[in-house]
């Protein structure tokens, strides 16, 4: 178990996940933590959300490294104090690659794959932030066995008890198989939100304190949706709080027309709320690391 790494995982896609990885990594750096983000998904998008997806290697160094067959060599300066692990299509193998590991019978080596690749410069880092694929149940395991805390994002449509019960079975699940029971739940984030976000939240943790005993942070900040901003980040590689810049920058010259302002109050919006959801994940994070027994 790697201390200071955080595991941003839900098992679905399209929640939201490797856009709070991005943003995450970037405001966390640009704050002064030395920052690493892994991407641990075939699909690859956390080098485009970053900007940097030229300089990424489908995900081949990171594959090599797991396998151990060279060293992981993150991207580095993505941003200042942020690196980059990328992931990509060179990872597609790895799951029937791990399954053969484990047939051999050496199924603890197999767990243990990421966060040996990882050990060698964790030192180098305040945070260690993975992003983790849908699907790809094998990859997750190594993830989570390597991770210290999780942090689940959820869509409002998941609310549900079926798909919180889902995500949380999988947590356990992740705990016992992945034979990492320091596994913290640091919380769950809602993103997507278009409603009023208290409401959700009432209705997330009334689901949760259906389903579990133990108490579950829910996070007081929340991702709206901001489709047109979202679609613009990723599409121009830039974080949510670059964005509003260049959407603020951009607003004079075009003032008297009403779709610049709404564009510029989208990405004010969701750089907040980044910021605000940033800023509770590391405090939770640093008060666990405070009350942990030296
Ligand atoms: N705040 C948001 N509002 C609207 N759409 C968003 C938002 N964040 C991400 N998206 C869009 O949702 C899709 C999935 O986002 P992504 O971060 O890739 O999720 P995941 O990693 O869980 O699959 C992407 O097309 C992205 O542009
Ligand atoms: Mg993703």
């Amino acid at each position: 178990m790697i201390p200071n790494s955080i595991l941003v995982t839900n098992g679905k896609g399209g929640v939201g996940k490797t856009s709070l990885v991005a943003n995450v990594a970037g405001l966390a750096a640009a704050s002064g933590w030395r920052t690493l983000a892994i991407d641990t998904d075939p699909q690859g998008n956390l080098a485009r959300d970053l900007g940097v997806l030229e300089a990424a290697d489908d995900g081949t160094n990171l594959h090599e490294a797991i396998l151990g067959r060279t060293s992981l060599a993150p991207i580095t300066s993505v941003r200042d104090r942020l690196d980059l692990a990328p992931g990509g299509p060179a990872l597609d193998g790895l799951t029937s690659e791990i399954h053969t590991i484990m047939a051999r019978g050496q199924y603890l080596t197999a767990l243990t794959l990421l966060e040996t690749a990882l050990t060698p410069i964790t030192g180098d880092y305040d945070l260690i932030i993975i992003d983790s694929p849908p699907g790809e149940r094998a990859l997750q395991t190594l993830a989570a066995r390597a991770a210290h805390h999780l942090v689940i994002p959820t869509a409002p449509d998941d609310c549900s008890i079926d798909g919180l019960g889902a995500v949380f079975g999988r947590f356990q699940h992740l705990r016992t198989e992945g034979g990492n029971p320091e596994l913290n739940m640091l919380g769950v984030a809602l993103t997507l939100t278009v409603t009023q976000a208290t409401a959700v939240q009432r209705r997330v943790r009334h689901t949760l304190s259906e389903l579990l005993d133990d108490r579950v942070e829910v996070f007081a900040s929340t991702v709206r949706f901001a489709q047109a901003a979202a679609v613009a980040c990723r599409r121009d590689g830039r974080l949510a709080h670059e964005y509003e810049q260049v959407a603020l920058n951009a607003e004079p010259r075009y003032a008297t027309t009403g779709p610049v302002e709404a564009y510029s109050r989208a990405a004010t919006g969701l750089a907040s709320d980044y910021q605000n959801l940033t800023n509770e994940i590391l405090t939770a994070h640093t008060n666990h690391q405070l009350r942990r027994p030296a």
